[in-house]
């Protein structure tokens, strides 16, 4: 089987993935069918005995015999129960192995759904899917599916003892096959519900629990509690009435299978009676009835955990297709020249508003781009297009000519530092943050926290570069948060750096510090894209964006953007540095000048001012 494990890693149809990491089971599967036959054949064993005690060992009344038959039908009954647990263990080492091939890729989809589509839910429904269509497998349900095909066996060895015991068999096996039926088409409808409901409760949890601070303190708790309590009551109706399907038809079963076992005791009766068939016959083939239709029981009793399984395979099946596995890409040189945006439009992932709209521009290594704008004009957006995290429906982003689709996602992060405008560290030390989870040595730890002006800070925590972070980083005060997620986007000083709203919880000591970091990247040779609200950020940038309503209202050096869009009063005005690398490398003006303007207003908002103030907000 492990040979063939990452079979599906090169199949050209990615919608065959988990077709084919279920195909590399063949062999296991196989040997379940045959265990499986095997193993029902052996259920005759009862019947047998039976058969042959009431028919060879009464009429002799032979000791012997009975003893040998009844050795034999021991043994037979062990390597019965020995073929059970094999077949089990088998099933559970396949279900192992779908978790060895797929989970990953399965975790790898989970992580890219938000950035493709707007899901509903939790984002989580796939994890689950997965442990429903792996639980399943190891569980009852296969086994039973496994028997169904021997019950025309079974059918056939009862036309075998007598015609009309056949007949009375087959009636019934035809009744339990339709009670399997509908067992099918009434519960794909509230398994389906079930699965929705389920993962729509789950989301709301997850809201309640990010946001318990606000529903504590506002007393929203109660309503909020409500909206679960109504999600959750549509999920356990769902789920109610697919048990309720499942249990109600699995005792229908249970009663007609009883009922068919004295039916064809009662034309065995009848046949012997008229002396067309033996006692040894009659019992044999009532008990032999029983046990043959005994895996439609359960597989009714199972057929919920079927349908549920089934239709999680379908939508994992989906998904995958959805999200194919990322081609290898080439490996591309390290960018060292340019960062260039041709004609760029942006959709947020699952909606079809266009945010932003044919922007472009470019800078150059050293370079420093500021982008302003007020809310809502599609500056985070663009960022998360100059990084990958979005996919252009119109245009390009270009690292040294390379658009970033060229890149594996992998190999492009390490050029790239992004710190995103709501910061959220993941749970692990700080060392592990700003290292991004690989093994660096402290070395490259400690320059990227100096590179942030974060070290001291770092060193002043209770257990420094190793203190845990605990989920999301909420136990570390906002501008500490931030300023760690700033070293982890210097870390090993990618070539473009992206910082959205840098500043938003700095001090000014912070503000400063930040400025250093950016020209320190421009000097060495790196771009740098700083999203601002409040100018002190812009310091360290030479080159300047205004965005409005998703367009790129002006670009240019920042000089002359400003002149062109502040009125005099509200412009920074001497105080902005030319902010040219070979200027700033050696020199101390950089961070250290002042650079808001008298009135304190945000940049963006006096841009848009003087911009286009007919144009509503799109928001
Ligand atoms: N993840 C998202 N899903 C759907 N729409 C989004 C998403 N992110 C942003 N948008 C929409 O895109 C538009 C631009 O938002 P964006 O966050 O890029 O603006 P912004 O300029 O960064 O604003 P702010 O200054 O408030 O951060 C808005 O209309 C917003 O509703
Ligand atoms: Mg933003």
């Amino acid at each position: 089987m492990s040979a063939q494990s990452n079979a599906y890693g090169a199949d050209p149809a990615p919608r065959s993935e988990f077709a084919a990491a279920l195909a590399a089971c063949t062999g296991a599967f196989a040997g379940v069918a045959v265990i499986s036959a095997v193993s029902s054949f052996l259920m005759l064993t009862g019947s047998f005995f039976m058969l042959e005690v009431y028919d060879r060992v009464l009429p002799s009344r032979s000791l012997p015999t009975l003893t040998a038959l009844a050795v034999l039908a021991t043994g037979l009954f062990f390597l019965q129960g020995a073929l059970d647990v094999i077949r089990g263990r088998v099933l559970v080492r396949i279900s192992a192995f779908l978790d060895e091939s797929l989970s990953g890729r399965i975790y790898d989809a989970v992580v890219r759904l938000p950035l493709t589509a707007r899901g509903s839910g939790d984002g989580l429904q796939p994890l689950r899917d997965f442990d429903l269509v792996r639980g399943f497998l190891s569980g009852a349900g296969p086994m039973a599916l496994f028997d169904l095909p021997w019950i025309p066996f079974y059918l056939f060895l009862c036309f075998v003892f007598h015609f009309w015991i056949g007949v009375a068999a087959t009636a019934g096996a035809v009744v339990l096959i339709v009670l399997t039926l509908l067992t099918e088409i009434l519960s794909r409808g509230p398994s389906r519900d079930a699965a929705s409901f389920g993962s729509a409760r789950q989301a709301l949890a997850q809201a309640g629990r990010r946001n318990a601070e606000v529903l504590r303190a506002m007393g929203m708790a109660g309503r909020t509690g409500n909206l679960w309590g109504e999600a959750n009551r549509k999920y356990l109706a769902a789920h109610g009435r697919a048990s309720d399907v499942g249990g109600g038809l699995g005792a229908v079963s249970r009663v007609f299978r009883m009922l068919l076992q004295s039916a064809i005791l009662a034309v065995g009766a009848y046949l012997t009676i008229n002396q067309q068939a033996s006692g040894g016959i009659m019992l044999a083939a009532s008990v032999m009835a029983g046990r043959a239709l005994a895996p439609v029981e359960t597989a009714v009793g199972n057929w919920k955990g079927f349908v549920a399984a089934r239709q999680a395979y379908q939508r994992l099946k989906m998904m995958l297709r959805l999200l194919p596995q990322e081609e290898n890409q080439m490996d591309l040189p390290a960018p060292e020249e340019s960062l260039a945006l041709q004609g760029l439009s942006l959709v947020p992932p699952g909606l079809d508003k266009l945010v932003v709209m044919d922007v472009s521009f470019s800078v150059k290594a050293g370079q420093g781009l500021g982008i302003i704008g007020p809310s809502g004009s599609g500056k985070s957006s663009l960022a998360r297009a100059l990084v990958g995290v979005w996919q252009p429906i119109r245009g390009r982003v270009r690292l040294d000519g390379a658009s970033l689709s060229q890149w594996a996602p992998e190999a492009l992060g390490q050029h790239i530092g992004y710190l995103p405008q709501d910061v959220e560290l993941l749970d692990g030390t700080v060392e592990q943050n700003i290292a991004r989870f690989t093994d660096a040595g402290s070395s490259e730890v400690i320059a990227a926290a100096k590179a942030a002006s974060v070290h001291s800070a770092i060193l002043a925590l209770p257990q420094g570069y190793r203190t845990r972070i605990g989920e999301s980083g909420a136990a570390l005060p906002a501008g500490l948060r931030q300023r760690i997620a700033l070293a982890r986007a210097l870390f090993r000083d990618p070539f473009l750096v992206v910082l959205d709203e840098p500043n938003s919880n700095l001090d000014s000591e912070g503000d400063q510090a930040l400025t250093q970091a950016i020209l320190s990247v421009r000097s060495r040779g790196g771009i740098v894209v700083v999203v601002a609200h409040r100018p002190s950020a812009l310091a360290g940038v030479d080159q300047l964006l205004i965005m409005n309503q998703g367009r790129a209202q002006a670009f240019g050096p920042k000089e002359q953007v400003l002149q062109r869009v502040l009125p005099s009063s509200a412009r920074p005005a001497a105080g902005l540095p030319p902010g040219r690398p070979q200027q700033v490398a050696g020199g101390n003006q950089g961070g250290r000048t002042p650079i808001a303007g008298g009135t304190g207003t945000p940049i963006g908002q006096i841009a848009i001012a003087r911009g286009r103030p007919k144009v509503p907000d799109g928001r």
